[in-house]
């Protein structure tokens, strides 16, 4: 069952559209991340989701009721920000007690749910700390501590692991998910991070300028992007891109690209012709492939060869490197073993995994491949 339907959600500042007729569901219980750069439409989204924020065109339901017109303290949703948003002269035990103070229930059961939120969180010991005597992670789960005390139906979170320096993150966002699998509370999660996104995501929507470019899991999202866009959005390193041209002829199809001319599988081609924006002659096609499809081999090892590439930058990374390698006027990043890793200015031969190439429509940049 879904939870919340978005249903060409819209909305207008002034006369620019910051969310542009939206369909979403997010389903009983899931964690569902909305990733995308900076300024795509994430926190306006949300905002509207929570009530914050007028919705200009379009529905949102939560538990198939309408919500548009409902006030955010009815919608019985729970708002964690980047920002944390906690009262700094209040103490630890006060910000977190605050939602159930404000439904005036009895303080002796507020008492007990203040504690149980706390153990839960690791906290207890800072009950009677002020706001500003906390570190930043201590603040996330006094954030979180405050969120998630009245089990509410939908937890919505706006960044909320920003603030934090690179190795407190991971170990937040690891909190979270235990956390939410243990409260099975559904969950949008909103971010900018496209590991936050892989990581925790039952799911993951992909925006870019307001628009919704694909939603669904994280491995397909990675076999399968829907355009150039998202196939570079997430992965890290990015995705090589590069020219090619599909020749068709006498039911065969090849691919040319300055580098070298490769016969593509029966699978590959059946799948391809299958594509109408493919006719037949010469298509022009942007190629995309992934580092760790991309080998290297030194030059007396034909077998792996397809293209003679020179190394450019080597860079360690202790558990794989990554390699630069000039094929002309293309470059393409290896991600390679330590142990098999070649060194500047070497020639070598660069082996691409042949079905793991996506095929990007010169001008759309949509994928021309159906789902795999
Ligand atoms: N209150 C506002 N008034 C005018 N424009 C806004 C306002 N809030 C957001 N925007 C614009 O709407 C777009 C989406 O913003 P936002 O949802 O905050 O993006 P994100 O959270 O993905 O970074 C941006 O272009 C932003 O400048
Ligand atoms: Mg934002």
């Amino acid at each position: 069952m879904a939870i919340v339907v978005c249903r060409n959600l819209t909305k207008f500042y002034g006369d620019g559209r910051a969310v542009n007729a939206i369909n979403l569901e997010v389903r009983e219980g899931e964690f569902l991340v909305i990733v995308g750069p900076s300024g795509c439409g994430k926190t306006t989204t949300l905002r509207m989701i929570a009530g914050l924020e007028t919705v200009s065109a379009g529905e949102i339901l939560i538990d198939g009721e309408v919500v548009n017109r409902v006030e955010p303290r009815h919608r019985d949703i729970a708002m964690v920000f980047q920002n944390y948003a906690l009262y700094p002269h209040k103490n630890v035990y006060d910000n977190i007690a605050y939602p159930l103070q404000l439904r005036r229930i009895p303080s002796a059961e507020i008492k007990t749910r203040v504690q149980e939120t706390a153990k839960l969180l690791g906290i207890e010991p800072l009950l009677a700390r002020k706001i500003r005597q906390l570190s930043g992670g201590e603040r996330q789960r006094v954030a979180l501590g405050r969120a998630i005390i009245r089990q509410p139906r939908l937890f919505l979170m706006d960044e909320p692991l920003s603030n934090l320096d690179a190795q407190l993150r991971i170990q937040m966002r690891r909190e979270i998910i235990r956390l939410q699998r243990q409260l099975q509370i559904t969950t949008v999660y909103v971010t900018h991070d496209q590991v936050e996104a892989m990581t925790m995501g039952d799911r993951i929507v992909v925006m870019r300028g307001g628009d919704v470019l694909q939603v669904g899991d994280p491995v397909t999202i990675y076999n399968a992007p829907a355009n150039q866009f998202v196939a570079r959005f997430i992965g890290s390193p990015p995705m090589n891109l590069f020219d090619g041209t599909l020749t068709t002829m006498d039911g065969e199809l090849s691919l040319q690209t300055g580098f070298g001319s490769y016969a593509l599988a029966p699978d590959l081609r059946a799948r391809l012709l299958a594509n109408p924006r493919l006719g037949m002659g010469q298509t022009k096609v942007t190629c995309g492939i992934r580092p760790e499809d991309v080998t290297t081999a030194p030059s007396a090892h034909e077998k792996l060869g397809v293209a003679q590439g020179t190394v450019d930058l080597v860079e360690p990374l202790g558990s794989d490197v990554y390699v630069n390698v000039v094929l002309g006027r293309d470059m393409l990043l290896a991600r390679v073993n330590p142990e098999n890793a070649p060194k500047e200015n070497d020639q070598v031969q660069v082996g691409l995994t042949l079905g793991k190439i996506h095929f990007f429509d010169e001008e759309s940049g949509n994928n021309l491949l159906p789902l795999r």
